[in-house]
């Protein structure tokens, strides 16, 4: 049982009477689904972000699988990705029978460590899903180095890194095909939804026609040129979405103020890190706020403790080679990723999101402490 009766959730999503206001333009426009709403959220979120396209889908995953069919990533394909992420960055290209090869991560960004991607190519390597963990940039440069020179399609899984920036420019913006996600967790939401991002028309049209069952353009309802999806998002979540993008850079830069402020009440808590700032390559949004506990602290005891508190927290983040349906179907097993696996055993999420009290960080500042002294 907690002890106050109020609690501090994970996290939260940031709305507000526009919001609302768009999202009853379209319901009572009666066009829900297929309607002008996705074009102008597309457009919005395209110009955002400095991009030629973005076409709005389902979801993350949809989004990220879409690029997987794209790039032609399938049977007797390996596909190098990392193990120290949602599983969704994995699952994509298995979908498509490909399989999943984890390099591990570099220990203080958490991200792809190129070394090891370099080291885990052969000759039946045929992609790269590279995954900005936590809103921090991988680091893009040397992977899109190593896939020019292997001839490897790179697909850059930013679903948590809406806003960020690597080498001074925003990330879905550097030529790569990029996904970003808008569950409600994260930085912007259309309760479901996704989006990807690319320089390429032909590739566009190609997510076009993919995420409305493989219609083609100017084709009938009934006409479908190939084999396709459902993975259209609908116009009530691009409304949503709209409402969001307008909006964006306060949401990022009341994020950015919630992470200093926990950088600040937090800065005399021993035994625990705090996630690394940051650096001239590499600027992150922040999507959660993750701490790295001390080898040998008991991390079930501490979430316990803060749980008793009313204080959500969640152990971001497994390492996905170790998932049961990874070590059933691939055989993967402890000692494959030691810098992952050490990480998954040590780091955990703390309450985090747009509009979070100060006074409810320093609660789980003072709680974490105490659970950690
Ligand atoms: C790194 C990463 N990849 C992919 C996804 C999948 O996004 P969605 O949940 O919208 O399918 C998420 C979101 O949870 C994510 O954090």
């Amino acid at each position: 049982m907690s002890v106050g009766t109020r609690k501090i959730p994970l996290s939260s999503p940031y709305l507000d009477e526009r919001d609302e206001e768009l999202v009853l333009e379209v319901l009572r426009s009666g066009r829900l689904s297929l309607g002008p709403a996705i074009d102008r959220f597309e457009r919005a979120f395209a110009d955002k972000l400095g991009v030629p396209y973005a076409a709005a889908v389902s979801s993350g995953t949809s989004g990220l699988h879409l690029l997987a069919v794209i790039g032609g990533l399938g049977e007797g394909d390996e596909v190098i990705t990392s193990p120290y992420s949602f599983v969704a960055s994995a699952n994509c290209f298995i979908y498509e029978g490909a399989t999943p090869v984890f390099a591990d991560v570099d220990a203080r960004t958490m991200n792809l460590d190129p070394a090891a991607v370099e080291a885990a190519i052969t000759p039946r390597t045929k992609g790269i899903v590279a995954v900005d963990i936590f809103g921090y940039p991988c680091e893009l440069d040397p992977l899109r180095e190593l896939a020019e020179k292997h001839g490897l399609v790179l697909i850059q899984d930013a679903c948590e890194a809406l806003g960020a920036q690597y080498r001074g420019r925003t990330v879905g913006s550097h030529g790569v095909d990029a996904v970003f996600a808008f569950y409600p967790n994260k930085q912007m939401t259309t309760g479901e939804g996704g989006i990807v991002t690319t320089r390429d028309e032909e590739t566009y049209r190609a997510l076009v026609s993919l995420r409305n069952q493989g219609r083609a353009d100017g084709g009938g309802w009934l006409d479908h040129a190939r084999l396709g999806f459902n993975y259209r998002i609908d116009d009530i979540s691009a409304a949503l979405g709209i409402a969001q993008v307008e909006k964006l850079d306060t949401i990022l830069s009341l994020r950015h103020a919630a992470a200093a402020r926990y950088g600040k009440v937090l800065a005399g808590v021993d035994r625990l890190e705090l996630p690394l700032g940051d650096d001239a390559d590499h600027v992150r949004s922040w999507f959660v706020y993750v701490v790295t506990l001390e080898r040998g602290i008991d991390r079930e005891r501490v979430i316990a403790e803060l749980e008793r508190q009313g204080i959500a927290t969640s152990r971001y983040l497994p390492s996905i080679h170790l998932q049961a349906y990874m070590r059933e179907r691939y055989g993967f097993r402890e000692g494959l990723c030691p810098v992952s696996e050490d990480l998954s055993q040590r780091t955990l999420a703390l309450p985090f999101y747009t509009a979070i009290d100060p006074g409810d960080q320093e609660q789980v500042a003072d709680a974490l402490a105490a659970a950690l002294a």
